[in-house]
């Protein structure tokens, strides 16, 4: 009998709780919440459990404080850690979420195995390099998620300042998820179109800016905790891409091994998601501008990571 699919949320917070919503709303299968403060993972799971009645959800949803309870999940999406607050980038966290990490990375590797991990949690490259490594899964398993989120937040600015929909607008953010994230004008497209058509140099290098900065824009403005919803959102489109072996392409953080002329460390890059986990990565010819500040944010991720 074909068993129903396993998402194990590891860190039910904003993120965490978010996610689980969605995975009930999508139909992607039962979901187990687990955190340290198990109150939280089981209020949440309980409260998630009542709406199921009220939108007819095939979902079965739990809480738990017990690591064991992700016995051998599907998927495994992490968001264990701690999100920054004003004034702080992402880099900050990377002592204390590496502690993290490397904590639940032995609860993914002995009860999970066969897991296709997700990882959210920040620095977001330098924290899914470290999961590959706590965990030793092969590295098509383990991918962060940042250039979906990335690239979403380009489109919807694109969109805005356009007046299209969203859905004309086609885009890839590539690199690491800092304040150095590379939006790839050459590749942008509003319907096939290019985006220099529709917008002026100036007006693109302000857009891309505030993609940049994007994530802290959302953090001064709540004042306590990062961006939530999109970020959820972002990982569980890849999420579907491997459960349904849907073979999306789409910007990921992965191990690159000389891709991009990048080796040994996570970066993002276009890659395809099918339901081998990461089926390849996709090679594009970039501008030399492009190339340039990929390879600056390269140095960058190389340097947090370094400091694990
Ligand atoms: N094991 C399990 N859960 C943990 C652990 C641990 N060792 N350490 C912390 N947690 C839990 C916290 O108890 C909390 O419920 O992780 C959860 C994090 O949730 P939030 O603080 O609400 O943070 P969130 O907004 O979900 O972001 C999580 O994703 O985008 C990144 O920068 C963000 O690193 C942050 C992460």
């Amino acid at each position: 009998m074909r068993k129903r699919n396993k998402i194990a949320l590891i860190g039910a917070g904003q993120i965490g709780g978010t996610l689980a919503l969605l995975c009930g709303l999508r139909n992607l299968g039962d979901v187990v919440l687990f955190d340290i403060m198990d109150g939280t993972a089981k209020g949440k799971a309980l409260d998630l459990s009542h709406l199921s009645p009220v939108f007819s959800l095939d979902f079965n949803v739990s809480g738990t404080g017990d690591i064991k309870d992700i016995k051998d999940a599907d998927v495994c999406i992490v968001t264990s850690g701690v999100p920054r607050k004003p004034g702080m980038s992402r880099d900050d966290l990377v002592k204390t979420n590496a502690d993290v990490i490397r904590s639940v990375a032995k609860g993914i590797k002995e009860n999970a195995p066969n897991s296709f991990v997700v990882v959210i949690t920040n620095p977001l490259d330098a924290m899914a390099y470290l999961m590959q490594k706590e965990t030793g899964f092969p590295k098509e398993k383990v991918v962060g998620m940042a250039g979906v989120l990335d690239t979403a937040r380009y489109q919807a600015f694109l969109a805005d300042a356009i007046g299209v929909s969203v859905d004309c607008v086609n885009a890839f953010v590539l690199g690491g998820h800092g304040d150095d994230m590379v939006p790839v004008r050459s590749y942008t497209t509003v319907q096939g179109i290019p985006v220099t058509e529709f917008l002026s140099d100036e007006k693109l290098d302000e857009i891309e800016k505030r993609v940049r900065g994007a994530g802290a824009e959302v953090v001064n403005l709540l004042k306590t905790g990062s961006a939530f919803y999109s970020p959820a959102a972002s990982a569980i489109d890849m999420v579907e891409s491997y459960l349904f072996n849907q073979r999306k392409i789409r910007p990921c953080a992965v191990y690159c091994n000389g891709e991009y002329g990048v080796k040994g460390i996570y970066l993002g890059v276009p890659v395809m998601i099918s339901g081998k986990g990461v089926e390849k990565i996709i090679e594009i010819p970039l501008s030399s501008a492009e190339k340039d500040a990929l390879a600056a944010s390269a140095g960058r991720v190389q340097e947090l990571i370094s400091i694990l």
